[in-house]
C-alpha cells in the first residue's frame, strides 16, 4: 500500500518553505483552549435547541452579544436587528452575488482587490471593472466619473487595512463615497474584515456606521479575530437589504447559517474571551509587522518601497518596474520562500511588479529568514 499524506487543512506548504503568501493566522495563534472553554460553557446549558435548524437571520442571543461587541469597537450603537449571520465573509459575498446580481452585470472593485473575492465574482459571471486607489484609498472622483458611464450592480471595497495594500480609506473619502451611493443609488459591499485589527490607532468609522442610508452591506468575519475554521461571520445592513438575504431560498430550506458554532462564539463573546484574544492578536500582529518591515529594509532596502500598515495582515511591496513578480516567484520557490504576486490582485492583469507579504502566519525567526531569502532571490534575479 502506498502511504499518502491525508490533507486536513486548506494549506499544503512544501517542507522547508516559508510562504509569506499565506494570509491566515499562525496555527499557534488559533484559540483552542478558548474554544474549549466556550464549548463547555455552552454545552453546560443542556439546551437541545442548539442542534435545531437556526433562525434565518441567526440566533437572536448571539446577534445581541455580537451587537454589544461591535458597539464597543465601532463607537456607535449597533442594533442586533441589523445583523445577519453568515458562514464567513466569503459565503456572505457569494450570497450577495446570488441575490443582487445576474450573470453579465458589471461591478466595480478597487485596483488592487482581494484576489479570492475576484474569483467569487467570476463564478457569478460578473464583468469586473477596477477603479484606481492611491495612498488615501479608492479614488472617489474616478468612481464618480465612471458612474456616468456604467450602472454597476455594486461596488466592492475593503475600506480598512485593505487586502493586499493595507491602505485605509480616509474619512473625507468615506463621507463622499456614502454621499455618492445615495445620489446614484449605488450599492456598496464593504468588506470590513480587518477593521477590528488596528494595532494601536483608531481607524476612521467603518462603513457599517453608515448603513442607515440603505445603500451599504458591511461584511465582518470571525476568521481574522478568532479562527477561520469556525466559518462564522456577519453582514450589517438596514432592514430592506437584510430582508432580501433572510428571504433567500437557501435560508428557507436550510435555516440560519452555522447556528451551532454561533452559540459557542456567543459564549466566547459573553465571557470576554473574544475581547482578550483580540487584544493579544493586535499586539502580536503589530510586533510582527514592525519586525518584518525592519528586516525587509535591512535585507532589501535598495530594491523595494512600501508603507508600514497600522493594522491587518499585509505588507504590499513595490519592486523595480522591470521585475515581473510571477517570474520572480518561480525563482523564489527554489530558495524556499513564497509570496503572492501583485497581478493576482488585479482585475486588469497589471501590478506585475508588486508582491504581497503576510506576517500573520509566521513568527519573527521565520520572518527574518524569509526576508533574507527574498534578498537572495532578488540579487540572483535573471
Ligand atoms: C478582504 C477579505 N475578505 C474576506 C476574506 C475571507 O474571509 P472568510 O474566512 O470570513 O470567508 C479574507 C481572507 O483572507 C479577506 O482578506
Amino acid at each position: 500500500m502506498v502511504l499518502q499524506t491525508i490533507q486536513t487543512t486548506q494549506l499544503d506548504i512544501p517542507p522547508g518553505m516559508i510562504h509569506l503568501g499565506i494570509g491566515q493566522p499562525d496555527p499557534l495563534l488559533l484559540p483552542l483552549a478558548l474554544m474549549k472553554n466556550a464549548a463547555e460553557h455552552r454545552l453546560g446549558h443542556d439546551d437541545g435547541s442548539l442542534l435545531a435548524y437556526g433562525a434565518e437571520s441567526g440566533d437572536g442571543y448571539f446577534r445581541l452579544a455580537l451587537a454589544r461587541f461591535l458597539t464597543e469597537h465601532y463607537h456607535k450603537p449597533v442594533d442586533a436587528d441589523d445583523l445577519f449571520v453568515t458562514a464567513g465573509a466569503s459565503q456572505g459575498l457569494d450570497l450577495i452575488c446570488t441575490l443582487f446580481t445576474k450573470p453579465g452585470d458589471t461591478i466595480f472593485v478597487e485596483e488592487p482587490s482581494y484576489f479570492l473575492a475576484l474569483n467569487i465574482f467570476r463564478d457569478h459571471g460578473l464583468n469586473i471593472i477596477g477603479l484606481p486607489m492611491d495612498e488615501g484609498g479608492l479614488m472617489v472622483e474616478t468612481l464618480e466619473e465612471r458612474l456616468t458611464q456604467h450602472n454597476p450592480a455594486f461596488l466592492y471595497i475593503i475600506p480598512t487595512f485593505h487586502n493586499p495594500s493595507s491602505i485605509t480609506l480616509s474619512t473625507t473619502r468615506r463621507e463622499r463615497l456614502v454621499q455618492l451611493s445615495q445620489e446614484h443609488n449605488l450599492l456598496i459591499v464593504a468588506d470590513e474584515v480587518y477593521h477590528l485589527l488596528a494595532y494601536d490607532t483608531v481607524p476612521p468609522q467603518p462603513l457599517a456606521n453608515y448603513t442607515d442610508t440603505g445603500t451599504i452591506l458591511s461584511i465582518g468575519s470571525f476568521s481574522k479575530i478568532l479562527a477561520p475554521g469556525l466559518r462564522l461571520g456577519w453582514i450589517q445592513a438596514n432592514q430592506a437589504l437584510l430582508q432580501r438575504l433572510v428571504k433567500s431560498g437557501l435560508l428557507e430550506s436550510g435555516g440560519g447559517l452555522n447556528p451551532f458554532i454561533s452559540k459557542l462564539v456567543q459564549s466566547a463573546l459573553e465571557l470576554g474571551l473574544q475581547l482578550d484574544h483580540l487584544v493579544n492578536l493586535k499586539t502580536v500582529y503589530g510586533q510582527r509587522m514592525v519586525f518584518l518591515s525592519a528586516a525587509l529594509r535591512r535585507h532589501l532596502g535598495n530594491f523595494i518601497s512600501f508603507s508600514e500598515p497600522s493594522g491587518g495582515f499585509f505588507i504590499w511591496l513595490r519592486l523595480p518596474e522591470q521585475i515581473d513578480a510571477e517570474t520572480l516567484l518561480s525563482e523564489a520557490r527554489q530558495h524556499n520562500v513564497g509570496f503572492q504576486p501583485g497581478v493576482r490582485f488585479s482585475s486588469q492583469q497589471s501590478l506585475k511588479n508588486y508582491i504581497r507579504l503576510c506576517f500573520s502566519f509566521y513568527d519573527t525567526p521565520e520572518l527574518e529568514t524569509a526576508a533574507g531569502r527574498l534578498a537572495d532571490v532578488l540579487r540572483n534575479h535573471r
